[in-house]
């Protein structure tokens, strides 16, 4: 999809705030800098529309972006950041559970993780509970610019054995500073949000 009309239409903190448009949505989830913000200005060729921040926990709320008046984006805050306080962790956990438990209109989850790494438990938990309430999930492993050509098989056995990946779920490995992997994505997308 190329995409020419993109906006931010709310940072919600409550269901109440949710836009009531009825497009498909697809939200990114993964530890707090992974790169959920860069994937998605990435995809929408956008160098700074999502803030992103070499500081983890930028993100803060649900942010809503409205793409082509087709689809919603909704980037999610990330978790696992040590420094986020207790009551903090909290509250982004109860507001990230309860729109994706009861969001009629998520169609399915862009889990990110990092391709260096092993995925970690707060990623297997989270790949645990996007397949308990049967969200279709593509996992991407980011910052695939940082490893070498000849570790990309060793990467997607590593993530696949990692989260247990499902047969069902896709893998993409992505760079948001390359833009590799970038039509993979759009096509996972599309394909699941039926547009
Ligand atoms: P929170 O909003 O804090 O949860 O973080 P986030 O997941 O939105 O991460 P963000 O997109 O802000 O990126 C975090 C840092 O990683 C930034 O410094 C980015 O420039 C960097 N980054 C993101 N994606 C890539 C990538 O594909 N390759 C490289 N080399 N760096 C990346
Ligand atoms: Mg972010």
């Amino acid at each position: 999809m190329k995409v020419n009309q993109v906006s931010l239409t709310i940072s919600a903190v409550a269901e109440s705030q949710y836009p009531a448009t009825g497009y498909p949505e697809v939200a990114f989830v993964g530890r707090s800098n992974v790169g959920k913000s860069s994937l998605l200005n990435r995809l929408i060729d956008r160098k700074s529309l999502a803030r992103t921040s070499s500081v983890p926990g930028k993100t803060q709320t649900l942010n809503f972006y409205n793409v082509e008046e087709e689809l919603y984006f909704v980037d999610v805050p990330g978790y696992g950041y040590a420094k986020v306080s207790k009551s903090d962790r909290a509250k982004f956990a109860a507001m990230i559970e309860a729109y994706l438990t009861s969001r009629k209109q998520l169609r399915g989850v862009v889990q990110l993780v990092d391709a260096r790494h092993e995925p970690s438990a707060d990623d297997v938990s989270m790949y645990q509970y996007l397949k308990y309430f049967h969200l279709p999930v593509l996992v991407v492993a980011t910052k695939i610019d940082k490893t070498s050509r000849a570790k990309q098989n060793a990467v997607i056995k590593m993530v696949k054995k990692g989260l247990d990946l499902n047969q069902t779920d896709h893998l993409v490995l992505f760079s948001a500073t390359t833009g590799e992997g970038k039509d993979a994505v759009w096509q996972w997308l599309e394909a699941t949000a039926e547009i």
